[in-house]
């Protein structure tokens, strides 16, 4: 099994399955930049059977765990039959996805039948008017809760809810979203708002601090003391000190995770990244349409793993912020 530069072993697999998203949350896709947008083709993204064999290579190396992203992932067409592919293969032993939810509910049934074992929903607020203001797309709140109780129903609970907070925009939201799922069984993350990609206008006033967060909730509803539950994770979570569950926070501005980082990326138009803030990926597409097997694309794959020694959220500050860097929707976040 392949160690990278930092001794960091390969154990999860992010596959973007497409760069389009029907949302156009300001943090990540604004509307000003992305309905004009040059997408992928349709013949330069991969195929699932393509996807496949690169998740098939990436087993062969350590990886257990796949995470299907966009984009919004539920935009490619019956992605069950990828999620059905994908549990056939030997040592993926979770198959999870991040979503919006807008798409969710109609499809929620047939993801859990063909193996996907969680979802991590995307909501960055309860109050309709806000989250129209960061989605910048006319989605009501209701539609992102149904679907998430029809996931549940559907076995693809207990559910991550991810929500990007954002200073002037939506720190409004951080006690109304925690008191609505708190005992739930469902998870609420806070992400610290990041510097990721080049269009989002990403500044250091607007991050809103987890420390910030942990006080302000704390103050309401104690909470205790923080734990990973394991090492590659990228959320600590604080357990509500009456048992009502808990409450995680991603902290990639303030406290980088970058010492545990097992993630290796797939994006939809068949480059591999090692890191979400990389520059460069590399390209497996043309070498599958070539007819590469798995083992040739695990070659590459532990040829890309041993070569990296990324930990950008650990230096940042020392790289420029105008550096090229791949956009979120193009890598899966
Ligand atoms: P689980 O570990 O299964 O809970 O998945 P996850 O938390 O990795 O998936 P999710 O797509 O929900 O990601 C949550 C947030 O963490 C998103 O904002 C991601 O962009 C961010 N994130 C995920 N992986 C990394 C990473 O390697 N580096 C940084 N800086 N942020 C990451
Ligand atoms: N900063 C932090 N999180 C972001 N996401 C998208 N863009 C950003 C950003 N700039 C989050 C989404 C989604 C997850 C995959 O990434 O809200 O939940
Ligand atoms: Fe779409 Fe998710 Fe990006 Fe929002 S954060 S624009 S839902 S990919
Ligand atoms: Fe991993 Fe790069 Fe994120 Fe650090 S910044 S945790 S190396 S993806």
């Amino acid at each position: 099994m392949p160690l990278d530069q930092l001794g960091r072993p390969l154990t999860d697999l992010r596959i973007s399955v497409t760069d389009r998203c029907s949302f156009r949350c300001v943090y990540c896709m604004p509307r000003e930049i992305y309905d004009d947008h040059e997408y992928l083709a349709r013949g330069e993204i991969l195929h699932y059977g393509e996807m496949t064999l690169v998740a098939r290579a990436a087993a062969s190396l350590g990886v257990t765990k796949v995470r299907l992203t966009g984009g919004e992932p539920l935009l490619r067409k019956e992605l069950h039959y990828l999620v059905a592919q994908l549990k056939e293969v030997d040592g993926i032993s979770e198959i999870a996805m991040t979503t919006n939810a807008q798409l969710l509910a109609a499809q929620a049934v047939e993801l859990a039948e063909a193996g996907l074992d969680r979802v991590t929903v995307s909501l960055d607020g309860l109050d309709d008017e806000v989250v129209r203001r960061v989605i910048d797309t006319d989605v009501p709140v209701s539609v992102v809760l149904d679907a998430i109780d029809i996931a549940e129903a559907a076995g693809l609970g207990p559910i991550k809810i991810n929500a990007v907070i954002r200073r002037g925009w939506n720190e409004d939201q951080v006690i109304p979203l925690v008191e609505h799922f708190r005992g739930t069984g469902h998870t609420v993350r806070f992400i610290e708002f990041m510097d990721v990609g080049t269009t989002n206008s990403w500044n250091r006033a607007e991050v809103v601090p987890t420390a910030e967060l942990v006080e302000t909730i704390s103050a309401r509803w104690p909470l205790e003391v923080p734990k990973r539950s394991h090492a590659s994770e990228v959320a600590e979570t604080y357990a509500f000190a009456d048992g009502a569950g808990s409450v995680g926070f991603i902290s990639s501005v303030t406290a980088p995770f970058c010492g545990d980082c097992s993630r290796l990326r797939l994006s939809a138009e068949g480059q591999l990244f090692t890191c979400l803030f990389a520059t460069e990926g590399t390209d497996v597409k043309a070498m599958i349409r070539d007819g590469a097997t798995s083992d040739d694309v695990a070659e590459v794959i532990s040829r890309v793993w041993t070569n990296r020694d990324d930990q950008y959220s650990q230096l940042r500050g020392a790289v420029p912020l105008d550096m090229p860097r791949v956009e979120m929707s193009y890598i899966g976040g």
